[in-house]
C-alpha cells in the first residue's frame, strides 16, 4: 500500500528552530533556520523530508500536492498554557471592568474565577466537550496544533475530573489545576483543608488523566506552604509540576519551582532581578503570557531581561474567560515583539520548541524536521516574520496537523 503523503511545494520559506536541543536559551533562541523556495514532504503523519525545491527528487506513487506559492511555513504552534475548558463567559465582568468598575464591585456582582466555576459545575460532560471543541477550533484557526488545558473551574471531585477528561478526549495535554482558588464550600475550613481534600480525594484519579499539576501561588489564593504540600503530593503520585507564579506579587514561586524540579513557572509579571537570575540558572522554563498582562492592564513580564539573563522562556496565550480571552499565539508573538522586546525569531522558538519542551514533547513537536510530527502552519506571506508583524491580522493561511489539512482560510 502506498503511504499517505502530502507534498507542500514551492513555499517561499520554511522557517524552523535550528538544531535539535530543547529548551533553547540565549543566542540559540534566535537561531531560526530558513530555507527559501522550499518543500515539506509529509508521510504517514510525520515529516519525511524538508528542503530546497531544487533538491526535490521525483516522488514515485501517490502524493497529494499543496501549492504554497507566496506562503511560508513554520512549525505548528504549541500553546502550553491555557484554561480552554470552561463554560459560560465573563463578558459582563469585562464590560464593567472596561468601564472602570473596581474589583470589589465585580466580586459583589458574582464575577471572577468563581463565576466560571458555577457555570462549569452546571455543565454536563457533553456540554463541556462541545464548548471545548469550539475553543479548540478557534485555536486551530490561529495555528495551534498542540494545546495544553487546565482544570481549575470545577474545584470539586466530579467537575475537576470532567474537565481533565474533556481535555484529554479533545486531544489536549491535561493539567490538573485543582489548586486554582478555594471553592465556597471550603470558605470556612480554608485553603489548608481544601488542599488536603484535593490530595486525598481527587489526586488518585486525576493522576490517570493529567500529565501535570498546577497551582495558583498568589496572595489570596495559595501560599508557598500550601503550594509545596499540593505539588509534593502530586509529584509523588507521578505528575509533572507547573506553577502560576509572580503574576501580581513575588510570592516565592520561582524558588519553589526550582526546589521541586517543576517543568515551568508561568506569568512572571512581578518577577524582579533576583528571581530572574535564579530562574536563569535553573532547568525551569519561564512561561510568559503577555495577552493576560494586556487584558488586565498589568505590567508586561520582562521578556528581554529574562532572555538576556539566560532563562529558558516559552510563550503561551493563557486563554481563559477572565484574564485573557485570547486564543491567538500569532497575537502573542506580536505582543512579544512589541511589548517584551523579543525578536520574532525568539518569539517563534518560544511558542514552538520551548513550549513543546514544557509539555515534554520536544522530540516530536515544535520543529519542521524529518521524523517530527507533520504539524505545519502556512503563513500568508512570503516572509514568515509576518507572524509577529501583522498585529491581529489574518496571518494563518493553512494549518496542517499530523500530515492532514486541518484548516484552510476560505478564498
Ligand atoms: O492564569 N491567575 C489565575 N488564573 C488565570 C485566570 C483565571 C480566570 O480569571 O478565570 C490566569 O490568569
Ligand atoms: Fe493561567
Amino acid at each position: 500500500m502506498t503511504p499517505r503523503r502530502l507534498l507542500i511545494r514551492d513555499l517561499a520559506q520554511v522557517a524552523s528552530p535550528a538544531g535539535s536541543d530543547a529548551p533553547l536559551r540565549g543566542a540559540a533562541l534566535r537561531d531560526i533556520a530558513v530555507i527559501e523556495d522550499a518543500y515539506v514532504l509529509c508521510e504517514e503523519g510525520r515529516v519525511a523530508a524538508v528542503g530546497s525545491m531544487r533538491d526535490l527528487e521525483p516522488i514515485a506513487g501517490d502524493v497529494e500536492e499543496l501549492d504554497a506559492r507566496g506562503l511560508s511555513a513554520i512549525p505548528g504552534l504549541v500553546d502550553c498554557h491555557t484554561h480552554a475548558c470552561f463554560a459560560g463567559d465573563r463578558v459582563e465582568e469585562f464590560s464593567l471592568r472596561a468601564g472602570g468598575a473596581s474589583y470589589e464591585e465585580l466580586h459583589a456582582r458574582g464575577g471572577g474565577i468563581l463565576s466560571t466555576v458555577r457555570a462549569t459545575r452546571a455543565a454536563s460532560q457533553d456540554e463541556l466537550a462541545a464548548v471545548l471543541a469550539e475553543h479548540v477550533g478557534w485555536m486551530r484557526q490561529a495555528g495551534t496544533t498542540t494545546f495544553e488545558a487546565k482544570s481549575g473551574y470545577g474545584l470539586d471531585h466530579d467537575t475537576e475530573l470532567a474537565q481533565l477528561r474533556a481535555v484529554a478526549e479533545a486531544g489536549g495535554v491535561a493539567t490538573w489545576l485543582g489548586a486554582h482558588t478555594v471553592p465556597p464550600e471550603f470558605a470556612e475550613e480554608g485553603a489548608d483543608a481544601y488542599v488536603e481534600f484535593l490530595v486525598r480525594d481527587v489526586l488518585p484519579e486525576a493522576v490517570h488523566v493529567a500529565q501535570a499539576a498546577d497551582v495558583f501561588l498568589e496572595r489570596g489564593a495559595f501560599d508557598a506552604t500550601q503550594a509545596r504540600r499540593y505539588l509534593t503530593a502530586c509529584r509523588a503520585a507521578g505528575l509533572e509540576l507547573r506553577l502560576h507564579g509572580d503574576q501580581f506579587t513575588e510570592s516565592g514561586a520561582i524558588p519553589l519551582a526550582i526546589e521541586l524540579g517543576a517543568r515551568s513557572v508561568d506569568h512572571l509579571e512581578a518577577t524582579g532581578e533576583e528571581g530572574a537570575a535564579a530562574l536563569a540558572e535553573s532547568e525551569v522554563t519561564g512561561v510568559l503570557l503577555p495577552a493576560s498582562a494586556l487584558f488586565l492592564g498589568r505590567p508586561m513580564p520582562r521578556g528581554r531581561a529574562l532572555v538576556d539573563a539566560g532563562a529558558a522562556i516559552a510563550l503561551a496565550t493563557d486563554f481563559n474567560p477572565g484574564s485573557a480571552f485570547c486564543e491567538s499565539l500569532p497575537l502573542v508573538c506580536s505582543l512579544a515583539a512589541t511589548q517584551l522586546e523579543l525578536a520574532p525569531e525568539e518569539a517563534l522558538s518560544a511558542c514552538t520548541v520551548n513550549a513543546a519542551h514544557v509539555l515534554d514533547r520536544a522530540d516530536r513537536k515544535g520543529r519542521i524536521a524529518a521524523g517530527h510530527d507533520a504539524d505545519v502552519v502556512l503563513v500568508a506571506a512570503d516572509d514568515w516574520r509576518h507572524l509577529a508583524y501583522h498585529l491581529g491580522g489574518p496571518v494563518v493561511h493553512t494549518v496542517i496537523a499530523g500530515g492532514e489539512i486541518a484548516w484552510k482560510r476560505s478564498a
